[in-house]
């Protein structure tokens, strides 16, 4: 039997609007049946600088208790779920900077064939929505993961609008995280469970007998027979625990 799918949520917040959607998040995940980790991004800004802004050190008192991030996290999980503000239109430094310890991980192909996907928070409704995703997305497809967005899925989605992931705008502070937004976080987090479910469960499946004599498949001239009732391992399995 398949066991439950690993999720972890991989947040960065500075104000606490990320860090929001990311509870919300969680408790979907929960609610649809997975494990999951919630943990955020290293800060890398002087406690000088959270000092000077009270909604920073509000945020940072509220999730002292969140762990922070490690590459452990992301071997642990079968779909991720990466958070972050927008940074002129970017990602932000802290979850870049986490994204970039997964060197190790990537040269052993460990970051490949797992679920990922993004939900990002903006001061302006045009100001990096898309952008920001977008941005992060080009990180996934190099580990060779798989990119669920929530697209239009729901009918609920033309409400948030924004099929690349979850998006809020907070309008500096003045718009909190609301029913919209929170229906957007919800639908992702079921969305990603559910396709990460199917993913497992095909690969804990047994291969399809068929498959060894596709068409496509070239034979390997330097194959060593297989004695009688071993089973072809697929590369997935080769690179995989
Ligand atoms: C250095 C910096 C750059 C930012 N760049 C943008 C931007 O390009 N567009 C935008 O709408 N908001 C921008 N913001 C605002 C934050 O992305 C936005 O307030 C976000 O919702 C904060 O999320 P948080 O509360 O989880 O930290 C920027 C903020 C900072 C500090």
């Amino acid at each position: 039997m398949t066991t439950p799918v690993k999720l972890a949520i991989v947040y960065y917040s500075s104000t606490g609007t990320i860090a929001t959607i990311a509870r919300e998040l969680h408790d979907a995940g929960l609610k649809a049946g997975a494990e999951v980790r919630m943990v955020r991004a290293g800060e890398l800004a002087p406690q000088s600088a959270i000092d000077s802004n009270p909604a920073w050190v509000a945020n940072q008192t509220a999730t002292a208790d969140v762990p922070e991030a490690t590459p452990e996290d992301i071997d642990w999980a079968d779909a991720v779920i990466f958070g972050t503000p927008t940074r002129f239109g970017n990602v932000s430094s802290q979850l870049k900077q986490f994204i970039d310890t997964l060197g190790g991980l990537w040269a052993e192909g460990r970051l490949a064939d797992k679920v990922y996907s993004g939900f990002v928070s903006t001061a302006t409704a045009h100001a990096g929505h898309e952008s920001t995703l977008l941005a992060l997305y080009n990180s996934v497809h190099h580990f060779g993961g798989i990119v669920v967005s929530p697209g239009f899925t729901d009918p609920a989605k033309f409400a948030d609008g924004n099929p690349y992931g979850t998006s809020h705008t907070d309008g500096q502070g003045t718009n909190p995280v609301g029913d919209t937004t929170r229906t957007a976080a919800r639908i992702q987090a079921e969305r990603v469970v559910a396709m990460a479910a199917r993913l497992k469960a095909a690969a804990d499946a047994e291969p399809p007998a068929e498959a060894e004599s596709h068409p496509m498949a070239a034979p390997d001239p330097e194959a060593q027979p297989r004695t009688a009732g071993e089973r072809p391992r697929r590369w997935w399995q080769r690179r995989r625990r």
